[in-house]
């Protein structure tokens, strides 16, 4: 057994809640929703970290505009705080170069941060994950154990048929479904939510297509003003 798999638990005890932002599809807002739920829970005071899990994609760190930050070597790492974040990513050692590495780099690359990293104590841990549920997902299920998902959707039946399969394969391994969120919303479609309760999983509220949210991009005062962090700070409350 690999000995960093033990250190993992160590490193995560003092945190309360653990959130890992999912959805089946690519571009459906994952990232966004992952930095404006740990960006909304630092601004009413909670500690949070944010940890980016999309290798081949990193975004949150443009989302949020973090530059020129790097962790602190102490017996690990310690993230630096960014906003009153605690925000960890593969940007610090990548830079700018894209990764070119398989599957098992991959699993390697999760343990590895999950073992070196001294969150202390957060009352959120907020995981964006990459697209789909591949092995990144498997990973994450395996190495943290009180990981809750947040999964996100749109209203295409394209998205929802593979939201479908997420909820499925989460249900199958036991593991906490936090609720679904609907994000880009252009139209009512109520039978959206309809789907969503008919697996028994909650259906925590809609985010809609924000024309202004580009702007906001790498401004955190702008993105915590803008519709889409008012809709994460209602649904917050229903967390
Ligand atoms: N509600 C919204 N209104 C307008 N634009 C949005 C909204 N949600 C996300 N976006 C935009 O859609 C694009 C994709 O969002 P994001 O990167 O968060 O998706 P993702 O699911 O993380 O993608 P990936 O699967 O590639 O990781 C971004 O340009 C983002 O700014
Ligand atoms: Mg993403």
């Amino acid at each position: 057994m690999d000995p960093r798999i033990n250190v993992i638990d160590k490193r995560l005890k003092d945190i309360k809640r653990i959130i890992a932002v999912s959805g089946g599809k690519g571009g459906i807002g994952k990232s966004s929703t992952a930095s404006l739920l740990a960006l909304s829970l630092a601004d009413i005071g909670k500690n949070v970290g944010l940890i980016d899990l999309d290798f081949y994609g990193p975004s949150c760190h443009v989302i949020l505009g973090i530059r020129d930050v790097y962790p602190e070597e102490e017996k690990g790492v310690i993230p630096p705080d960014v906003d009153g974040i605690s925000f960890m990513s593969i940007i610090y050692y990548a830079k700018d170069n894209p990764l070119t590495v398989r599957g098992i780099d991959i699993s390697n690359a999760i343990i590895e941060l999950f073992a070196i990293t001294q969150w202390g104590k957060l009352d959120y841990l907020i995981i964006d994950m990459p697209p789909g549920i591949g092995d990144s997902t498997l990973d994450i299920i395996r190495l943290v154990s009180k990981i809750e998902f947040l999964v996100i959707t749109n209203q295409s039946k394209v998205v929802l048929e593979t939201v479908k399969k997420t909820l499925k394969m989460l249900k199958d391994s036991k593991v906490p479904i936090l609720g679904v969120i609907q994000n880009m919303k252009t139209k009512e479609f109520p039978e959206v939510r309809e789907w969503i309760e008919k697996f028994d999983v909650r259906y925590l509220g809609e985010i809609a297509y924000d024309d202004g949210f580009e702007d906001c991009l790498g401004v955190p005062e702008r993105l915590l003003k803008s519709a889409f962090a008012k809709r994460i700070k209602k649904i917050i409350k229903s967390m």
